[in-house]
């Protein structure tokens, strides 16, 4: 028992109970929670509660975010998971490395080209290891794609198309809180499609060089809506019964059966007196200074071309991706259910997808006949990619990983390239090129 990995978790929100979890119960003989640290005491005291009553542990160590270095000193993790609020994920994975700590970080890892290079310069002058999260690389869908592109299944790659797409469900939840502002998540580019183009820079084996984009913000915020003629009279949805009609209402203090689960009251609204942190802002609120719709186009070092697209305000989510090469093409179709993701427990998130989830992955030879990739079921939230990305983080001798899911550093800041591109090409009308924004090591 003693041989198990330290862990601490800074940024104890929704995302964090993936990884308590992990720790406390699937991967309990290989690792330990030592310690918590937040902006709010309340939902530290939600986690260390869960650890005692749940899981008959001891209560756990809790800091506040200006004794992080305490908590590093006195608690000695070996590692931290950094699950905080994504402006602030550069300060801890750089503080963590200076303190002898590797770091397993969340997605996005930063959102701007000034913090990836702090990071590299961190890096380089610790010499400590860090790991980002990317699990939609272990979803067992997007490894089908990956191997069969490795196979050289559609000859060498040429082309990508790839659109993804938001409900007015879980996309409209961007809009409610901190991810709705660009100083705080680098807006959809950045914070969502990190994922993406992480996803495409895995899948095509390359790096982004040029990126040109346009973006707007046309369905949320107070503008978009008052051109259509609608006018709000509140800020928030809970405690306004008037809101109730709004098919965007979402209060968060338990008082609508549909929105009752725990976390949303005990996570968030009851800490709002600690942390400020509003959960639940009208998604055509004047807080709004993201983008929701998303045209980007691509030229890679490997002269792979894409044209990209995100939208925010879609009726059903999911996305297309098509990749052609000089023998062939590969399509995937993925419709995911729709969830709502901090908040909701692994059940409700589970059985939201087992209601809707569709993935189908169709190859079309040049000359010959389609045929459709069988997709190994794997259960757990991100298409299964959750449960295999834990596995390949908490077990000691995770199971051997041909398809080299676990994305470094380089991957984290390669798959930023394109948004941070991305939102320079948008402010300035210009193409970008990447590598005037952060240079990445030769790999
Ligand atoms: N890989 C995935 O599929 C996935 C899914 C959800 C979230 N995430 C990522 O996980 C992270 C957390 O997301 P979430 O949904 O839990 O958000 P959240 O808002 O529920 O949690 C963020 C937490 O960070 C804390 N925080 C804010 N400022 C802080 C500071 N200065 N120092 C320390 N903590 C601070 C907040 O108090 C809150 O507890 C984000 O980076 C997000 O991108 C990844």
């Amino acid at each position: 028992m003693n041989s198990r990995r330290r862990y601490a978790i800074v940024g104890t929100g929704g995302r964090s109970v993936m990884y308590f979890n992990a720790i406390l119960e699937a991967y309990r003989d290989h690792a330990q929670l030592v310690g918590l640290c937040d902006i709010s005491p309340t939902r530290m005291a939600w986690y260390s509660r869960l650890a005692v009553e749940h899981h008959h542990l001891s209560p756990v160590p809790r800091y506040i975010v200006g004794d992080f270095d305490n908590m590093v000193r006195e608690q000695k993790p070996d590692v931290v998971i950094v699950t905080s609020m994504d402006s602030t994920h550069h300060e801890y994975i750089i503080r963590a490395m200076e303190l002898g700590c590797d770091v397993i970080s969340e997605k996005p890892m930063t959102i701007d080209a000034a913090k990836i290079n702090a990071i590299f310069e961190a890096i380089s002058r610790t010499g400590r290891k860090l790991r980002v999260a990317f699990n939609y690389r272990y979803a067992p869908v997007a490894s089908a794609l990956r191997e069969l592109l490795a196979r050289g299944e559609i000859g060498r790659i040429l082309a990508v198309d790839f659109s993804w797409v938001l409900d007015t469900r879980h996309g409209a939840d961007y809009f409610r809180r901190w991810h709705a502002q660009k100083d705080k998540s680098g807006g959809l580019l950045v914070h969502k499609a990190t994922h993406h183009f992480d996803l495409v820079n895995w899948w095509i084996d390359s790096y982004p060089s040029t990126v040109f984009a346009m973006g707007d913000l046309k369905f949320y915020g107070r503008k978009a809506a008052e051109v259509r003629g609608e006018h709000y009279t509140y800020d928030r949805y809970t405690g306004h019964p008037e809101a109730q009609q709004d098919p965007f209402y979402f209060p968060v203090d338990g008082s609508s059966a549909e929105y009752a689960w725990a976390t949303l009251k005990e996570l968030y609204y009851d800490a709002e007196k600690d942390s400020g942190y509003i959960r639940d802002r009208n998604v055509f609120g004047d807080h709004v200074t993201i983008e929701d719709t998303m045209a980007v186009m691509v030229r890679y070092r490997n002269n792979v071309v894409m044209n990209y697209s995100l939208i925010a305000y879609c009726p059903w989510e999911g996305y297309r991706v098509a990749i052609t090469g000089n023998r062939g093409r590969a399509e995937l179709y993925v419709k995911h259910g729709s969830h709502i993701i901090a908040g909701q427990s692994d059940r409700e998130l589970a059985a939201a997808q087992d209601q809707g989830l569709v993935e189908q992955l169709r190859v079309f030879p040049m000359f010959g006949t389609p045929y459709d990739v069988k997709i190994p079921q794997v259960e757990g939230a991100h298409g299964g990619g959750d449960t295999l990305i834990l596995q390949n983080l908490f077990l000691p001798d995770p199971p051997p990983d041909p398809l080299c899911r676990a994305a470094s550093h380089i991957d984290g800041a390669a798959s930023l390239l394109v948004g941070i591109s991305a939102n320079e090409s948008i402010r300035a009308g210009m193409p970008v090129q990447c590598d005037r924004l952060v240079r990445l090591p030769c790999v």
